[in-house]
């Protein structure tokens, strides 16, 4: 008998989004509206961050301390201990964090979820998690995932004989994947480069912002470019993909060789019979994927990365084998049981090769990837490799710094961290600012302002520069610390250094008289702007305020890693430094994403600042309103008014006029217009131009304006 037909509305539950198949170039306004309540399972009022301060931490971590060497007959420990495993799904985590947009990364517990859960390389770290969900379910709601994930790793260092820098919790779990992560076009797990729509392109330029050679890795292929094997050339992926992790060559060296001192990979069986990944399994499965049924498939005959072997002689110590193995012997090219291509050490004492993690009195020869040849053939990784060698406290020290940096980067600066074991010392990495000052005047620093000759524009266009390099992604970047006026940023085109010196002039003297913050000034200067041009509008507002901004100094900033947070677009003040391949509209939406603004307030900030008058060089595109400097709502009712028309002049540029006389009334770009031609965004556009929104509009532009203002605010909650 044939199946009936389908009783759910044509099977809505599998089918993809319809319009995304339709119009496959509709902007994906989705991304500015994950994690809804909705979709979360916890109380609406419940605060992980309050949370996990109660989580006794003591007790938490003899429960990992056990659960490491507490092997489980359905997934055994290689020699009996779980660090390895544990280490490897921590990295893993931590490592699809990429500076380029700050996405990626821990602080989410996103490898629960596809395309991470299922990743070709995130191979068997499904039963890493499995096994820490006794320790989740004990320990419940103060316990996210993404910390747990985090500190697994941490905890196996410490009990294989690390002594680690420290651990912060803090990290909030989400509950579906991350929807704005672009993690490249490839339509195939591993494609080649030069396959369909390959990340690299001239010589070997990888794509930004990823930061990985192929879909579906962390970071290298570990038997070679496109699996050929060649160190050097492996370095020179490996030097990419770490340095868009923020990782310099030390940094890089400790990490991979700290890495591989424990542990091994897995490769002793057939590849083929190994099966579909977590989210293609069978529903029988429950969400374990890479099984092999034909075989036992644990233990020694695992197969993960198919390559087989330890890469030191004790795998569940911390000790310098790595470099004793790598440097003081030849390597030559072999295959594994499982046909990857691997080295393997050329008469290697016999007492030095590692036991087989089952039978602790057979030897096997121990391997090593490309990337960990890499270590020892490209130069510059040698000599790091030559002095971690020797000095075996230097090693730990630099690795036990890039181990807590790799974890940490992407939750941001150090008033986000929680917990007893917070390390004491600042480092520059986490962009430090300095507690500032709330005990000042605010109204006479108001008053100054007002009084000085700085026009609106001025005003608020520097307070947006000012909050506007804040990213959600990992919590950099904002209004606090004032780096505004610090080299690079002073500079940067997009923040018009002329303008923004002569403002910042009159501010910094305002700060010094007033025992206020540069910050602090800069952010009122903003509110005193939009004060004016809301009373303008006939509304006596004031724009909410909360004082206690710090100013960064030159030396707790690493100008370097301030680079990537260089606007290079600004479709809030209409502006981008060239032409890209993508469109203005979707780099609108991206820069709205990371300043973690709704679809409405992204519309209601455009419609705002269009006629306050902010854009990048004065230009009057999108300042549909014969009264700019008045925060009224003509950017919608104009844009929304049948009577005008809309006429392409180039690529991003359009003629508004009047249909009748064709007389041209004002000029607009993509950034402006797509708030009339997109269904979605025009139904807010709508709202907003309605004649009872009036006064709604400039209330929702405050208060988007004061989210982005306070967007790095971490100490106000
Ligand atoms: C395992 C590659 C960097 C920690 C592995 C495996 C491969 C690999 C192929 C074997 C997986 C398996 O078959 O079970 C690489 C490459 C790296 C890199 C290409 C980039 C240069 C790192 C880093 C860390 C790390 C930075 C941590 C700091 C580990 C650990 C294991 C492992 C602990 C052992 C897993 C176990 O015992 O089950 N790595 N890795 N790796 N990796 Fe890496």
């Amino acid at each position: 008998m044939s199946d009936s037909k389908c009783p759910v509305m044509h099977g809505a539950a599998t089918t993809p989004t319809a319009n995304k198949v339709w119009w496959p170039k509709a902007l994906n306004l989705d991304i500015l509206h994950q994690y809804d309540t909705k979709t979360n399972p916890l109380e609406a009022d419940f605060d992980y961050r309050e949370a996990v301060k109660t989580l006794d931490v003591e007790s938490l971590k003899k429960d990992m301390i056990d659960l490491m060497t507490d092997s489980q007959p359905w997934w055994p420990a290689d020699w009996g201990h779980y660090g390895g495993l544990m280490i490897r799904m921590t990295w893993h985590s931590a490592g699809t964090y990429r500076i380029a947009d700050g996405r990626g990364g821990a602080a989410s517990g996103s490898q629960r979820f596809a395309p991470l859960n299922s990743w070709p390389d995130n191979a068997n770290l499904d039963k890493a998690r499995r096994l820490l969900w006794p320790i989740k379910k004990k320990y419940g709601n103060k316990l996210s995932w993404a910390d747990l994930i985090a500190y697994a790793g941490t905890m196996a260092y410490e009990s294989m004989g690390l002594k680690t820098f420290g651990f912060a919790f803090g990290r909030e779990d989400i509950w579906h994947p991350e929807k704005d992560i672009y993690w490249g076009s490839e339509r195939e797990w591993l494609a080649p480069s030069g396959s369909e729509g390959s990340r690299y392109s001239g010589e070997r330029d990888l794509e930004n912002p990823l930061a990985a050679v192929m879909m579906g890795l962390i970071y290298v292929n570990p038997e070679g470019v496109d699996g050929i094997s060649n160190p050097q050339k492996t370095a020179d992926d490996i030097r990419v993909t770490f340095a868009r992790m923020a990782m310099d060559d030390e940094e890089t060296v400790a990490l991979t060789a700290g890495g591989h001192t424990v542990g091994k990979a897995h490769g002793n069986g057939d590849a083929s019979q190994v099966e579909a990944d977590p989210e293609g399994a069978e529903l029988e499965d429950q969400g374990f994927g890479w099984l092999n049924k034909t075989k036992r498939g644990i233990g020694r005959d695992t197969v993960t990365s198919g390559i087989e072997g330890a890469w030191t002689s004790n795998p569940t110590e911390w000790d310098n084998g790595f470099f004793d193995l790598l440097l003081n012997y030849d390597w030559e090219l072999k295959k594994s049981p499982a046909g990857a291509t691997q080295w393997e050490p050329i008469d290697l004492p016999e007492e030095k090769k590692p036991v087989d993690v089952e039978d602790l009195t057979t030897r096997y020869n121990p391997m090593m990837t490309d990337a960990d040849m890499a270590m020892k053939v490209d130069p510059e990784y040698r000599k790091i490799s030559e002095k971690f060698a020797q000095d075996q406290e230097y090693f730990s020290e630099v690795f036990a710094r890039a181990w807590f940096k790799l974890t940490h980067r992407d939750l941001g600066p150090k008033v986000r961290y929680i917990g007893p074991d917070v390390p004491q010392e600042e480092l520059i990495w986490q962009d430090p600012v300095p507690a500032g000052s709330t005990d000042y005047d605010v109204d006479a620093v108001k008053a100054k302002i007002a009084a000085s000759d700085l026009t609106v524009s001025e005003l608020v266009t520097t307070a947006w520069d000012s909050a506007r390099t804040y990213r959600n992604s990992d919590k950099r970047g904002g209004a606090n610390g004032a780096r505004i006026r610090l080299e690079q940023q002073r500079n940067w085109e997009g923040n018009e250094p002329e303008r923004l010196a002569k403002v910042l002039s009159v501010l910094e003297a305002i700060a010094t008289e007033s025992g206020a913050s540069v910050a602090d000034v800069i952010v009122l200067a903003g509110n005193v702007g939009i004060e004016k041009s809301a009373k303008e509008a006939g509304f006596d507002i004031s724009v909410p305020f909360s004082a206690g901004r710090g100013d960064a100094t030159q030396e707790m900033t690493d100008d370097h890693s301030f680079e990537v947070l260089e606007p290079l677009h600004d479709g809030f003040r209409n502006w981008q430094k060239q032409h890209f391949t993508v469109t203005p509209e979707e780099m609108l939406l991206d820069k709205a994403q990371l300043l973690n603004l709704t679809a409405p307030e992204m519309t209601v900030l455009i419609g705002g600042m269009r006629v306050i008058g902010t854009n990048f060089g004065d230009t009057k595109h999108g300042v549909f309103t014969d009264n700019e400097g008045a925060l009224t709502n003509d950017f919608f009712v104009n844009l929304t008014d049948m009577s005008n028309s809309w006429v392409p002049t180039g690529r991003n540029s359009y003629e508004i006029q009047d249909t009748a006389t064709k007389a041209v009334k004002w000029t607009a770009t993509r950034a402006d217009l797509v708030f009339g031609s997109n269904s979605i965004l025009r139904s807010y556009a709508e709202v907003y131009a309605q004649d009872d929104n009036k006064e709604k509009f400039v209330k929702d532009f405050v208060a988007a304006w004061v989210k982005v203002m306070n967007a790095d605010r971490f100490d106000l909650v």
